[in-house]
């Protein structure tokens, strides 16, 4: 049987420099684990504009839908500002997510105990914290129609649709129910079925797949608001939480920074399963190019690190060497090692990206 397939799209900014220690580790995993990849480098963003005007090419695009998983760094730069909307950076990664149907956006908050002290909440609070978002990520706010801005009664209207069909809710369900039970098998359900229909729907919807299919899982419902408010007072009562586009953005990004540095945070979106049974799979992390320190070797790159982790896992059933790669960088943070977004004042002197790969690369070394 041929190997696994991993597309690699590097992109701009800090995206080549993250992207090339993560190599580094898919090398290792080869090497040691007998874990091989046969791992393709294509470009997107504003790389993809550069060499070919268009921010993804037909062909990458071809090449993502046949990957087994696909994994990106960041997209984006100051350089491309001023190019038309329909060729910047963020459309080849929008294309991506689009055409493969990625539905459900995976956003893991897990604090890290040697950064507990990061988190602007009390140590108590987030210790030992890992949950896991659910965003529905093609439908809803973003997407429904009509929408657009438009002349009404002699003064502008701009409008957006909340949108959401017994279909679209019950795949993503199925996603947040099928990971609780890899999990602390806990799903909230959030939205606003207190003043929106569409999120009455989204609870009757939830509720219906989970008497169906999962009544092994507990279930409970919140009012997205509500949901807010309880993540930054007891954010371990969670385990997944699932919601909608629009309140996932949100939510995503609150529980992320629960937790510390941009630096730090993977995502996965997954869609439906291929012939070969695995779900399409894009793999990136939550932050982008990073142009104030591109270039310069500065960045951290355990976010697309821990993105990769989520790939052994998620993709190719590789729990236990997920594990291993995240307790690698556990071990690594525990050490000490700081690149500079996980320095506080007192200042010192950070790591660079390569010799934050070299120190992760040691404890990989010293797991075996
Ligand atoms: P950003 O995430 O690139 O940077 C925000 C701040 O966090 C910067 O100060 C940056 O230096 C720091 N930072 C981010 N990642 C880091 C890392 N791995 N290590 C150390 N420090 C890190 O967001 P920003 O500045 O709003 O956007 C810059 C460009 O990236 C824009 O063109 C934007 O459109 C694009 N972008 C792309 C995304 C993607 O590819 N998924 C997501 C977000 C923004
Ligand atoms: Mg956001």
């Amino acid at each position: 049987m041929s190997n696994p397939s991993l597309l690699i799209l590097p992109g701009d900014g800090i995206g080549p420099e993250v992207m090339a220690e993560v190599r580094r580790i898919i090398d290792w995993f080869g090497a040691k684990r007998d874990l091989a990849f046969d791992v393709s480098e294509d470009l997107v963003g504003g790389a993809a504009y550069d060499a070919h005007g268009t921010p993804l090419h037909d062909d990458t695009m071809a090449r993502a839908q046949e990957a087994d998983a696909v994994l990106l760094g960041a997209v984006g730069g100051p350089k491309y500002d001023d190019l038309d909307f329909s060729v910047k950076p963020e459309r080849g990664l929008l294309r991506l997510r689009k055409e493969m149907d990625l539905f459900s956006n995976l956003r893991p908050a897990q604090c890290f105990d040697a950064l507990a002290d990061f988190s602007s909440l009390k140590r108590d609070v987030v210790s030992g914290l890992d949950i896991m978002i659910v965003r529905e990520l093609t439908s809803g706010s973003y997407f429904g129609e009509p929408r657009g801005i438009f002349e009404e009664n002699g003064e502008r209207v701009g409008i957006n649709t909340q949108r959401y069909t017994t279909s679209e809710i019950r795949r993503v369900a199925r996603s947040a129910f099928e990971l609780a039970r890899r999990r602390g098998n806990k799903v909230c359900s959030m939205e606003k079925a207190n003043v929106m229909e569409s999120g009455i729907l989204w609870r009757e919807e939830v509720t219906w797949v989970h008497q169906n299919e999962y009544p092994d899982v507990e279930l409970s419902h919140m009012y997205a608001d509500a949901g807010a408010m309880q993540l930054c007072r007891w954010p371990k009562q969670f385990d997944v939480i699932l919601t909608d586009n629009l309140f996932g953005d949100l939510l995503s990004d609150t529980a992320a920074m629960l937790t510390g540095s941009l630096g730090m945070l993977p995502s996965a979106s997954l869609g439906a399963p291929m012939e070969n049974g695995r779900p399409k799979a894009l793999y990136e992390p939550v932050h982008g190019s990073a142009p104030d320190i591109a270039g310069q070797g500065k960045a951290n790159p355990i976010a697309c690190v821990l993105s990769f982790a989520m790939a052994l896992r998620y993709s190719f059933d590789q729990g236990a060497e997920a594990d291993r790669l995240e307790q690698a960088v556990e071990r690594t943070l525990a050490a000490g090692a700081r690149t500079g977004d996980l320095m506080g004042p007192e200042g010192g002197t950070p790591l660079s990206t390569s010799e934050m790969g070299d120190a992760i690369l040691k404890e990989l070394d010293a797991s075996l």
